[in-house]
């Protein structure tokens, strides 16, 4: 259910792009060099595919991912730029530069891709054959860090192999990125903002933009297993605006029904009822986690009783996101 037994490494010849635009049509995982790090692929737009990325990073966790483009004009398929991003994407597109933005209204990214947010990462990077890539493919990819969670950022293809032999479906080898750190993220949510220090220089893009960035608190690469989260640098995480109930083994009267697997719980009828996965497949069940909240959420009723998930393979980062969205807002 995962990638395959074997991991095909392939040269970067002028072939590779096509078989690995092939690769991710497929629902595969492919993992390729940009100029910061390694980049682990998946097609941004087929859910399963992203929910198979976050299982082969080992320890899952639901962290947004950035969506990889080739150029401005495919990234404003995907996201709403105002003055400040325009100014940065013209002025250091291509590069090793992640604008956060609000999604654009029609964005095909899966939810599960973006942790239910309404904004998104993307970026343009600038390196030959992530590009190829990325045009052979001609849909956005996403792509974390080519490492299982916990481990430094890989930098060549056989610290990528070492890593995800037999996790990951294909690795194309383009000898050693030029960087070696992953990109600067600004957000240009509000006043343009440094969530990750990064590959561009916080003064590079202070000048583009004219400006000083805002304070602000930093992302932790909650993702690679550093320190753990501290009040004011959570990752940002989906709230819906109905309280949720959680380990529901019953239904009350008014509620929507979050469920899992193939039974039905005692009680009231729910007001609306979707499945994450009626086999109890927890892949499915990830690719379906947001947009079913999101669902539920508009669905009328008083709160969102969800059953139990099992806390094993994907489910640990399933129970951790329905946590998050089901504590009380600051
Ligand atoms: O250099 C890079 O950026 C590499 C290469 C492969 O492109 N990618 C990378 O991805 O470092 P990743 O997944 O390891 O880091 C993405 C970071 C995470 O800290 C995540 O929380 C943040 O971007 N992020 C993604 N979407 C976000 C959003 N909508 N709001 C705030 N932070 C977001
Ligand atoms: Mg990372």
């Amino acid at each position: 259910m995962t990638a395959e037994p074997s991991t095909r490494v392939i040269k970067a010849d002028s072939e590779a792009a096509a078989a690995a635009a092939r690769c991710l049509a497929a629902g595969g995982l492919v993992a390729f060099p940009t100029e910061t790090v390694y980049g682990l692929g998946a097609d941004a737009m087929n859910g399963l595919a992203v929910a198979r990325l976050y299982e082969a990073k080992g320890r899952p966790a639901f962290n947004p991912l950035i969506a990889h483009v080739p150029d401005l004009a495919a990234a404003r398929e995907l996201a709403r730029f105002d003055t400040a991003a325009e100014r940065l994407a013209t002025a250091l597109w291509p590069g090793p530069l992640t604008l956060v933005l609000p999604k654009a209204h029609d964005c095909p990214v899966a939810d599960l891709a973006t942790a239910g947010l309404d904004s998104i990462a993307v970026r343009v990077p600038d390196h030959p054959l992530a590009r190829a890539i990325l045009t052979a493919f001609g849909r956005p990819v996403v792509a974390p860090s080519a490492t299982r969670s916990g481990h430094v950022s890989p930098t060549t293809a056989p610290h990528v192999l070492a890593d995800l032999r037999g996790r990951i479906d294909l690795i194309v080898d383009g000898g050693a990125t030029a960087v070696g750190v992953e990109s600067t993220i600004v957000s240009c949510l509000g006043e343009p903002a440094l969530l990750r220090p990064g590959g561009v220089p916080r003064a590079a893009i202070e000048r583009a933009l004219g400006q000083p960035l805002a304070e602000t608190a930093m992302l932790d690469d909650a993702d690679e297993g550093e320190a753990p989260l501290a009040p004011g640098q959570l990752a940002p995480h989906y709230a819906p605006h109905r309280p949720l109930r959680l380990d529901a083994t019953t239904v009350s009267a008014g509620e929507a029904l979050l469920a899992f697997g193939p039974l039905a719980p005692a009680g009231a009828a729910p007001v609306r009822t979707l499945n994450l996965s009626v086999h109890g497949d927890l892949v499915e069940a990830a690719a379906n986690l947001f947009s079913h909240l999101r669902a539920l959420d508009a669905a009328g009723a008083a709160s969102i009783a969800v059953m139990p998930v099992p806390h094993e393979g994907l489910g640990e980062a399933i129970n951790d996101r329905l946590k998050r969205a089901a504590a009380p807002r600051p």
